[in-house]
């Protein structure tokens, strides 16, 4: 595991770390209220696995933002834990914490907070000056990136002087200047528009596929969530309803609030055929040669099962067959709205 949050709290509000301890680290709604105190995060655990895209999804106001903070320890934690590569964030020095986040942390804001009086070449390689880079090599590390974000042949230019879009480049090339482990987005296409915003989703893929890198991402937009998620969290009133892959979200949802929620997903396009197929390697009556992937969305097959006359054999990615997909099983993904 690549970051492990254990029981996190965090209360904004006077003299919090007492008053948790006074209720054994479990206080109701109404006492937290009662003591004038903001229950941004509230008993969160998880685990995010290395290379793992992990989305922490939900609406404005229910602690995303914090949560966040308190994974990268830019916020203290009220209580709770928070360990990075099997280390306890709370057994470290500042000094400690200020050296991780320079040099493994990569983060990403909904306002850019590009540095106005500095370049794009500036802004990229502003890490890398912080972190004591020598000049040469914070040059040549911000002219890789600025190629690699599509903003080549604006290293001049100033912020003020690119679009909305491209601040965002310049922002995510300057979170990647230190190579990091994990790289943090917090709503980092909201203050786009849709055309923009579903650009840089496209360009967001290309670079999680390059770089394979452990990322923690922040959206109050389902869709965006479930196009770049491997697990999505669901966020409510400060505390993680259900944490799993967007399949599961639709196919078990916790609780009425994440079925209200996921009711909305295309269900084509998330459900795999696993999740719909008859299991069993039995030659049954599918036409041996004509075969789809287990791991393939129901919304890509769904034109070629439609067609054929009998079942395909489906098959896993070493080609072993794993069941078979019947016409009828994909025509009731195509017309269910929200039984199952
Ligand atoms: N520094 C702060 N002081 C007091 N309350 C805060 C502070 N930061 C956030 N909050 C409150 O914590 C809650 C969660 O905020 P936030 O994490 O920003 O939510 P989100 O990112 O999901 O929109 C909100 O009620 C917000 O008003
Ligand atoms: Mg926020």
């Amino acid at each position: 595991m690549k970051l492990v949050c254990q029981k996190v709290w965090k209360l904004f509000g006077p003299n919090a770390s007492e008053f948790l301890a006074a209720h054994n680290g479990a206080p109701t709604t109404q006492e937290i209220s009662d003591a004038g105190l903001i229950p941004a995060v509230r008993d969160v655990s998880l685990e995010i696995k290395a290379g793992e895209s992990f989305v922490v999804m939900g609406l404005s106001g229910c602690g995303k933002s914090t949560l966040v903070r308190c994974l990268s320890r830019l916020s203290e934690i009220t209580s709770g834990d928070v360990h990075f590569d099997g280390r306890n964030l709370n057994s470290l020095s500042h000094h400690e914490l200020i050296e991780i986040r320079r040099h493994k942390m990569g983060m990403v804001f909904q306002h850019f907070a590009l540095l106005p009086h500095l370049t794009v070449l500036q802004n990229v390689a502003f890490p890398l000056k912080i972190q004591g880079k020598s000049k040469q090599q914070q040059t040549e590390r911000a002219h890789e990136l600025i190629e690699i974000v599509g903003l080549k042949g604006r290293e001049n230019y100033f912020p003020r002087q690119l679009s909305g879009g491209q601040q965002q480049r310049v922002g995510i090339a300057r979170s990647l200047s230190v190579n990091p482990e994990v790289w943090f987005l917090d709503e980092p296409f909201s203050a786009l528009d849709p055309l923009i915003r579903n650009e840089m989703q496209d360009e967001f893929l290309r670079l999680r596929e390059m770089l394979k890198t452990t990322i923690v991402f922040i959206t109050h937009d389902l869709d965006e969530a479930v196009r770049l998620a491997d697990r999505i969290a669901i966020m409510r009133d400060g505390e993680v309803i259900q944490i799993d892959t967007p399949e599961q979200l639709i196919l078990k949802p916790a609780n009425g609030y994440v079925e209200e929620f996921t009711k909305r997903i295309p269900r084509t396009k998330v459900l795999t055929v696993r999740a719909v197929m008859k299991p069993g390697d039995a030659p049954g009556d599918h036409t041996g040669n004509h075969t789809v992937k287990a791991t393939a969305k129901i919304a890509d097959v769904a034109a070629e099962v439609l067609n054929a006359t009998s079942p395909l054999r489906v098959v896993d990615d070493t080609g072993k067959t794993v069941g078979s997909l019947e016409r009828s099983a994909v025509i009731s993904v195509l017309t269910a709205t929200t039984e199952k």
